[in-house]
Order: C-alpha cells, then sequence, then structure tokens
C-alpha cells in the first residue's frame, strides 16, 4: 500500500472472500489445488511430524481442505473461517464425509473461546490476505501450548506473481520489494510485505523461529504440467512460496 491509499479493513477483505464463486471452491479438490497438493503440503506436513491426536488450529481455513488431510491423518483439528460461504462449504463436505473436523465460524482475531491450548496452529496463505495482520498472527501465537507450533505459509515476497513475470520475460522482475502494497487477485487482494516484516514479529509473541522452506517445483512435475500451464517451469527455478515453522517458548 502506498501512504496515501486507503487501508481496507479486515471486515473488507473478509467480504471479498466471502464472494468467491461456489466453482472456485470445487475447483480446489479433496487435497488442495496443484500449488498446494506439489508445493506447500509436502514441506507443511513434513514440519507438521506425526499428527496422530494432535489438537491443531486451522486459521483460516477457507474450504476446511487442509483441516479434513490433517483429520484423515489422525488429528484433533479446530478449522476457524470467517465467510459464510466458505464455512458452509466446509461444513457440507463434513457433513458428507465426517472427519471429526470442529468448524468455527470466526475471524481469527476475534475469537470465541476454545477450548484449551493447541498442539498446533496451521495458518496457510491467510497472513498475506489480511490487511491488519498483526493481531491475526497473535491470535495463532496465543491460540498454542508452550513448545506448540505455528507453520505459516505465504506467496514469497520476493516472487509471489511468478507466472506473468516469467511468460513476459522469462525471468522474475521486481521493482518494490521493502514496500508494503495491495495486489490484486482474482477473489480478493493479497499484501505484499517483506518476508523479514512477518518474521522480525515473531520473538516478541513467544516464538522461536525454527526453519523457512522455499519450495521449488519437482521437474518431473513441471514437465507434466507444462502442456496446460505454460511458464510453469518457472517453479522449478524460483520459489513462488515460504513456509515458516516457529515454536512457543516453553513456560518457566
Ligand atoms: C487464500 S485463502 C486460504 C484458505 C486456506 N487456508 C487454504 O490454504 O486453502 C485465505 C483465507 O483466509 C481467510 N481470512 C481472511 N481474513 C481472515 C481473518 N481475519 N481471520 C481468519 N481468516 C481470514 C479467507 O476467508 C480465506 O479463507
Amino acid at each position: 500500500m502506498t501512504p496515501s491509499a486507503p487501508q481496507p479493513s479486515n471486515d473488507d477483505a473478509i467480504a471479498r472472500w466471502n464472494d468467491i464463486p461456489r466453482t472456485a471452491l470445487d475447483a480446489m479438490g479433496p487435497d488442495g489445488d496443484f500449488a498446494k497438493r506439489h508445493l506447500i503440503n509436502p514441506v507443511l506436513l513434513r514440519m507438521l511430524g506425526d499428527v496422530r491426536e494432535s489438537r491443531i488450529l486451522d486459521a483460516g481455513s477457507g474450504t476446511g481442505y487442509l483441516s479434513r488431510l490433517l483429520a484423515a491423518r489422525g488429528a484433533r483439528v479446530t478449522a476457524v473461517e470467517p465467510t459464510g460461504t466458505m464455512y458452509a462449504y466446509a461444513c457440507e463436505q463434513e457433513a458428507a464425509q465426517p472427519r471429526g473436523v470442529t468448524y468455527v465460524r470466526a475471524d481469527i482475531t476475534q475469537l470465541p473461546p476454545l477450548e484449551g491450548e493447541f498442539d498446533a496452529v496451521v495458518c496457510s496463505m491467510v497472513l498475506s490476505t489480511v490487511p491488519d495482520w498483526k493481531p491475526a498472527l497473535r491470535a495463532c501465537a496465543d491460540a498454542l501450548r508452550p513448545g506448540g507450533q505455528l507453520i505459516f505459509t505465504v506467496n514469497h515476497p520476493a516472487f509471489e506473481q511468478l507466472l506473468a513475470p516469467w511468460r513476459t520475460h522469462g525471468a522474475y522482475r521486481l521493482t518494490r520489494y521493502l514496500e508494503e502494497y495491495e495486489i490484486p487477485q482474482t477473489h480478493a487482494p493479497d499484501y505484499h510485505r517483506p518476508l523479514s516484516a512477518y518474521l522480525k514479529e515473531l520473538p516478541p509473541l513467544g516464538l522461536h523461529f525454527t526453519e523457512l522452506a522455499e519450495p521449488g517445483l519437482p521437474p518431473a512435475v513441471a514437465e507434466e504440467a507444462a502442456p496446460a500451464t505454460p511458464g510453469i517451469e518457472s517453479y522449478v527455478h524460483l520459489t513462488n512460496f515460504v513456509v515458516v515453522a516457529a515454536r512457543k517458548a516453553l513456560r518457566d
């Protein structure tokens, strides 16, 4: 955002997400879309490790695909999603194929009391969609038990609009890395912030940074996808996402 641009509110952003069409939700698939299946989930699931019997909060759960994936692996999942559209969609999936996920319709910054603390909080592709995002990160930290793990993913701010510049220039171009600004997207905007904006907020919340991953696409997957998605090889050479893991400090 430029200093003169009006700051959209979190409610504005949620309203935009609420308008997402059903076709887009159906397109997500049970294991997430292409990027989630091949780039984000493998890293996120490795970082989480064995989730059996773990209490996990899926903060900003969207269609709930990740909640269902984790529940299928034995986690006890609470999913928080503020839009009526995606909350209803997730509840529908749960009714059709129960996985024991508890769905809560709420803004992550205004959580109703949830029973107990969580062993892990996943906040995937959410923080970069929230204009006033620091309270959302704080809510994730607050929900964790001491020693619990936070994993968040965002579009990699150095390569977030990867496909279009790659198709045009055969390289990535970025001119304003250190600024914060809105990036229009198909459904609701994303917010560019430098990586340090996120990482420097972890220690004040009692979160110890443990890992940062920049997943790349396996060349064989890119080759298979290339006919339908020209430029997909850019994901082999550059990274489109960043996955960050941190642990909440133990109490003395
Ligand atoms: C890009 S989608 C990601 C959804 C899901 N985590 C996934 O990986 O498919 C962004 C999600 O963040 C949610 N969101 C936006 N603002 C939020 C807020 N203040 N609290 C909780 N979720 C929010 C949106 O409703 C949307 O479901």
